[in-house]
């Protein structure tokens, strides 16, 4: 089967493209340059860009190990896919790579925050199998509640 993405770490020539889909994608939620810069620095072993033909990036998602009491965990930081390029995979194949690296890395916990009010992220991370744990009250800057999800990192979703 042709394989119609390539996921690989974020280099230093993407970070315009990946600003670009960050205000396509959260508008004046988006994060900034310096924010990325810091988690390329912190987490860019898990930092994976998603690349439909050559040089053209329609995706990243972050992810960030955990040290210490929470060694085996990580925490999906975020995720997001050019709105030209939603619905055909992108965000699946960023996800299938990211939980292949963890289960290297003998990362069994994956957690994340997602907004009550994402139907279609929330619907993303329930086929890989995420499971609400409890609602966190004015997690986000606007005021509005996030979910807190949680899965193993095993093969079978
Ligand atoms: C959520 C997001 C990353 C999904 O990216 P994508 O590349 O379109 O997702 P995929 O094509 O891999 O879809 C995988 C599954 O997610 C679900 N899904 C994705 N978009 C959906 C939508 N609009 N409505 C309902 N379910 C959806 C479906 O279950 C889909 O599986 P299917 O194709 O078998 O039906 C994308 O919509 C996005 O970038 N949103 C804005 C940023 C964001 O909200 N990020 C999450 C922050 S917590």
């Amino acid at each position: 089967m042709i394989k119609r993405f390539t996921i690989r770490r974020l280099g230093p020539a993407d970070l315009e493209r990946i600003l670009e889909i960050e205000a396509a994608s959260f508008g004046r939620e988006a994060w900034d340059r310096n924010l990325f810069a810091e988690y390329s620095r912190t987490c860019g072993d898990l930092f994976l860009v998603a690349e439909e033909g050559p040089r053209n990036i329609c995706g990243y998602m972050i992810t960030c190990t955990r040290g210490g009491r929470r060694r085996g965990q990580a925490e999906l930081v975020s995720v997001a896919v050019d709105p030209r390029a939603r619905g055909r995979g992108a965000a699946s194949a960023l996800m299938e790579s990211t939980l292949r690296r963890l289960r290297r890395r003998a990362i069994t916990r994956l957690s994340l925050m997602v907004k009550t009010t994402n139907g279609a992220a929330r619907a993303f991370y329930e086929k890989y199998g995420f499971r609400k744990v409890r609602r966190v009250p004015r997690y986000y800057e606007d005021g509005a509640d996030a979910w807190l999800l949680k899965k193993g990192t095993d093969a079978f979703f």
